[in-house]
């Protein structure tokens, strides 16, 4: 018998009071948006450098009216799962766009992009499967190779020369199938997986590509539609929630990739359809995106700019290649004091600390927008020198 005076809260208690002394607790701010770069923080008026609104379409004249004229037209929600009656007739049409654009057979409309990893994974996998993972994978590919409960190994960051060994290695020993999962754009580095040589590796060791375009979708690419597009990746996804500027995710493959979706992935079937306003707001992005060259090349150009800035003055922002950009402290205490001194500087940079990211690389990350304007990264970057590294 348990004895009545056991707490059985504890383990939080526990938990709460060690992410504190840690400096690893977490906590929500009443932020209210003015301009899109700008926010008001507790009652204070902020530049926003954490958004992953890349291109500023969460404040779009365009995707905000589209957004309104899908609830007049639809209403509020989509009241079942696709399904059963959710299917609107937006879904197939702007399924059909998405896939064109991404060059892709088909496509497949999920509500978020932590759904769609959690659940497509699990899909692919059974108990025989061998997956490799790369290291710095987010949070929801992770989640969605523990629910696989399959084999894993876990390759080193990038590098290419150790995933070969690798799967060299585990050839001929009789999984059912193996899987290749990596980020095109990695959310808290900014740096680039190697395509290439990924799809090279996943023809000569027969393996399913799994690529999150998450942080590409909208910025880079042909039409701005990620990293993946054109590409022979036999699983594409990304989301809606970024750069497009308000919600959703998505699947592209072939045609049977989608089919098997919609008969085996979880996240998909036992859940309510996107409500008609995200898919207006969707449909208005993928109109928008292809058309924003120019914004995704003068935001490749501001990131260049602050990265040469901020190396210059002797912060790391290791591997960054991207619109993200790392500034790397190492300590959690480091990283928290530099997010409040550059927040009494009137900069919103949050910091971020393990588990989200490595034991001792805690940081700053800084994510550009189109909405940012020079005057916004000089002082960004003036922010920076003042405190010294
Ligand atoms: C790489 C990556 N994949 C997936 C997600 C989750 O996407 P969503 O916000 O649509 O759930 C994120 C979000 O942080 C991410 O960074």
């Amino acid at each position: 018998m348990i004895p009545r005076s056991r707490n059985k809260y504890g383990f939080i208690d526990a938990a709460l009071s060690s992410r504190r002394q840690r400096h690893r607790f977490r906590n929500l701010r009443n932020v209210s948006s003015l301009s899109g770069a700008e926010v008001v923080v507790d009652g204070k008026r902020l530049t926003n450098f954490c958004s992953n609104d890349y291109l500023g379409l969460s404040q779009h004249p365009l995707v905000k009216q589209r957004a309104a004229e899908y609830i007049s037209l639809y209403g509020a929600g989509s009241t079942a799962s696709r399904l059963i009656c959710g299917n609107i007739e937006g879904f197939p049409r702007i399924e059909e766009r998405l896939a064109r654009l991404k060059q892709s057979p088909a496509a497949l409309l999920v509500s978020t992009g932590f759904q769609t990893n959690v659940s497509v994974i699990p899909a692919l996998a059974d108990r025989e499967t061998l997956i490799f993972s790369d290291q710095l994978n987010h949070n929801s590919l992770i989640q969605g190779i523990r629910l696989a409960s399959c084999h894993v190994v876990v390759y080193r960051h990038n590098d290419m020369a150790h995933l070969e060994k690798l799967l060299k290695s585990h050839q001929g020993r009789g999984f059912s199938r193996i899987l290749i999962v990596t980020e095109s754009v990695f959310s808290m580095d900014g740096d680039r997986s190697d395509l290439d040589t990924l799809v090279h590796l996943a023809e000569v060791y027969q393996s399913i590509l799994v690529v999150d375009d998450a942080h590409a979708t909208g910025v880079i690419g042909k039409n701005g539609m990620g990293r993946t597009c054109g590409r022979d990746i036999d699983v594409a996804i990304g989301t809606f929630g970024k750069a497009a500027g308000s919600f959703g995710a998505y699947v592209a493959g072939s045609r049977d990739l989608i089919d098997f979706m919609i008969n085996w992935c979880s996240g998909f079937i036992y859940s309510t359809a996107l409500p008609p306003s995200v898919l207006g707001a969707i449909d208005a992005a993928l109109e928008l995106i292809p058309s924003m060259d120019q914004e995704r090349e003068e935001l490749q150009e501001k990131a260049e700019w602050v990265r040469r800035q901020l190396n210059q003055a002797g912060w790391e922002t290791a591997d960054s290649s991207t619109q993200i950009i790392p500034v790397i402290v190492g300590s959690d205490k480091n990283a928290l004091e530099l997010s409040r001194f550059l927040e009494a500087d009137g900069i919103m940079a949050t910091a971020v600390r393990p588990p989200t990211v490595p034991e001792g690389k805690a940081r700053i990350r800084i994510s550009l927008t189109a909405l940012h304007t020079w005057a916004h990264l000089e002082a960004l970057v003036a922010a920076f020198k003042k405190r010294k590294r």
